[in-house]
């Protein structure tokens, strides 16, 4: 069991930060209460649970599967390239197969689990097991080439690890890392076709291979963000996967194996169940799901850094597909038509249990008319940069700007002189709570001086949302504060990059840098890109997912361009 050239990856400790590999969805961790002492090995799923993923469980000599006990010795196990190593055993994964080596006699015991779509293959002696998915046979590799291929992926991804500041550099590589392992190859529905028609196999990068195994809208425009740097085609890929209509031009909120999530009526059933228990809006009619416009900032950034032509290439093939989403906001989410798109589900505004969505919907929210506002401007700058975008209608320009200066208007009209903020309608009533919604509409840019100042009154306040760790979801100071859950406390860094944006966007570059760098320190003191994180302590909150996507790429983009003094 050599383990030469090998890259070391120290922060993967099976239980934080599970083991996996780039394009596989196999995930190997630490098993838990009963299970402790074992190693699990995972095959994950689009909303399978856990438990049913499991493909194998190893035991190690005399530890019992049941009664090993919280307390059980844990075997000491290093994670490397694309294996892991511990006394009498090493794992190793090249994409969607998986090695079990185990020493003659070492006492290792591998115990079947019930994930349906794995395929044991034994050799008499059981010292080695190999697992495939269903329909695969194993390569015909030895172990010793296998584990050189499973090392090589690895290393060659970390290569590209993207530079940043000597003290940001550990953190980068685990970001860079995590970028990488959370690659699975996604069958995608095809573009333009009825949604559900399954298309070519693509690499999509996941928020998190527990939890959340598709490509999600919006994290896969901020997951871009963080690739563009040093492996562009992938960035690109992951907008091009994003961006698949449906027929009216609504952008799904997820695109996973067997199709889309693009209304109530495709949501999980686990999670119509929540909903209907919480009583959500879902119980009523069919609801539209997206995630908020955000696709042309997100491209314009990341074709920044590509040659001009290639830039172009994506621009045509994308600003039809942009247009006509940022078009169905209008046409299709704006129920009371006073050209003010409102959301009509939480879940389409990102912010899943906000305490802005505690009351009627839908709900007309600053960061929703900010996006808008940018990208109706982004796609006019488009058809400057490329007339042949607007040849057959030369008036478009002008029409995104118009629409760009009145819906900025309409977000003048949701400022409340008295709170100091833009305060959201729920319906037609002011929603009462302080949240980063009201900042997010400084994304806009050109707020008003008395805009700019109440923001940023917000921002430093440490009672409201100038906490250690900013951006809180949540005021602290507001009586639906909750530290640990979700978007009614929590700090998330994708929330806190756009208001550093938008503050830059209205001049004030200096305060965008300190938020910057505060959203950098909180995912440091989490010790990795958490899901979400306690804004007081930096710790993860209990909840939140680990190795999560945009929190891994939005680390490494605002470290990459605070090393270039803030280009890029
Ligand atoms: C949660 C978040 C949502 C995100 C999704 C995938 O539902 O609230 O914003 O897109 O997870 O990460």
């Amino acid at each position: 069991m050599t383990v030469a050239g090998a890259v070391p990856l120290e922060f993967v400790d099976l239980v934080e930060v599970p083991f996996t590999v780039p394009g596989s969805r196999f995930v190997v961790q630490r098993g838990t209460g009963p299970h402790a002492g074992s190693l699990e090995v995972l095959h994950v799923r689009y909303e399978v649970p856990v438990a049913e993923c499991l493909a194998v469980r190893l035991v190690p000599p005399g530890g019992g599967v049941a009664g090993a006990g919280p307390d059980a010795a844990q075997t000491a196990v290093r994670a490397m390239g694309g294996r892991l190593v511990a006394d009498g055993l090493e794992i190793v994964v090249s994409g969607e197969e998986l090695r079990v080596l185990t020493a003659a006699g070492s006492g290792w015991r591998a115990i079947g689990g019930p994930a349906p779509d794995v395929v044991p293959h034994r050799v008499p002696d059981s010292s080695r097991l190999v697992l495939t998915v269903t329909g695969a046979t194993p390569a015909t590799a030895t172990d010793e080439a296998f584990r050189a291929g499973a090392d090589a992926v690895v290393a060659d991804w970390l290569a590209l690890t993207p530079r940043v500041r000597p003290e940001r550099a550990p953190m980068a590589r685990q970001c860079w890392w995590v970028l990488g392992t959370n690659q699975i190859d996604l069958a995608t529905p095809v573009r333009g076709a009825a949604a559900r028609s399954a298309g070519p196999v693509r690499r999509a990068v996941v928020p998190s291979k527990r939890g959340y195994v598709a490509l999600w809208q919006w994290d896969a425009y901020f997951i871009a963000l963080g690739l563009r740097h040093t492996a562009p085609a992938l960035a690109a890929e992951q907008l091009d996967i994003a961006l698949t209509p449906g027929p009216d031009g609504q952008l799904p909120d997820v695109v996973h194996d067997t199709g889309v999530l693009a209304s109530s009526a495709d949501l999980p059933p686990a999670d119509r169940a929540r909903l209907l228990a919480a009583g959500a809006p879902t119980t009523g009619g069919e609801v539209p799901l997206t995630k908020p416009p955000l696709a042309a900032w997100a491209a314009d950034r990341v074709l920044s850094t590509l040659p001009v032509d290639e830039r172009a290439g994506w621009l045509r093939r994308w600003f039809p597909t942009v247009l006509r989403s940022q078009d169905w906001w209008f046409a299709a989410s704006d129920p009371d038509g006073d050209g003010l798109p409102a959301y009509l589900h939480p879940y389409s505004s990102g912010l899943d249990d906000s305490p802005v969505f505690d009351h009627a919907l839908p709900v007309t929210a600053p960061d929703l008319l900010a996006y808008l506002v940018v990208q109706d401007r982004i796609l006019a700058g488009w058809c400057r940069e490329l007339p042949d975008l607007c040849a057959h209608d030369h008036g478009l320009p002008a029409r995104l700007l118009r629409r760009a200066a009145r819906v900025r208007q309409g977000l003048t009209g949701l400022w409340d002189d008295d709170g100091r903020l833009f305060r959201p309608r729920a319906g037609t009533e002011p929603v009462p709570e302080r949240t980063v919604v009201s900042l997010l509409g400084c994304f806009a840019g050109d707020a008003t001086s008395e805009q700019l100042a109440g923001v940023l009154a917000d921002v430093h306040d440490p009672a409201r949302f100038g906490t250690p760790y900013p951006l809180p979801s949540v005021a602290c100071d507001d009586t639906s504060f909750r530290r640990e859950q979700m978007w009614r406390g929590p700090t998330w860094v994708n929330t806190g990059y756009l208001v550093a944006e938008g503050l830059e966007r209205c001049g004030r570059p200096a305060a965008a840098a300190e938020l910057r760098a505060r959203i950098l320190a909180g995912v440091e003191a989490a010790g990795g890109p958490v899901e979400y994180l306690d804004p007081g302590t930096g710790r993860r909150c209990p909840t939140a997912t680990t190795s999560f996507g945009w929190s891994a790429a939005l680390y490494l983009d605002l470290a990459v361009r605070e090393e270039a003094g803030g280009q890029r």
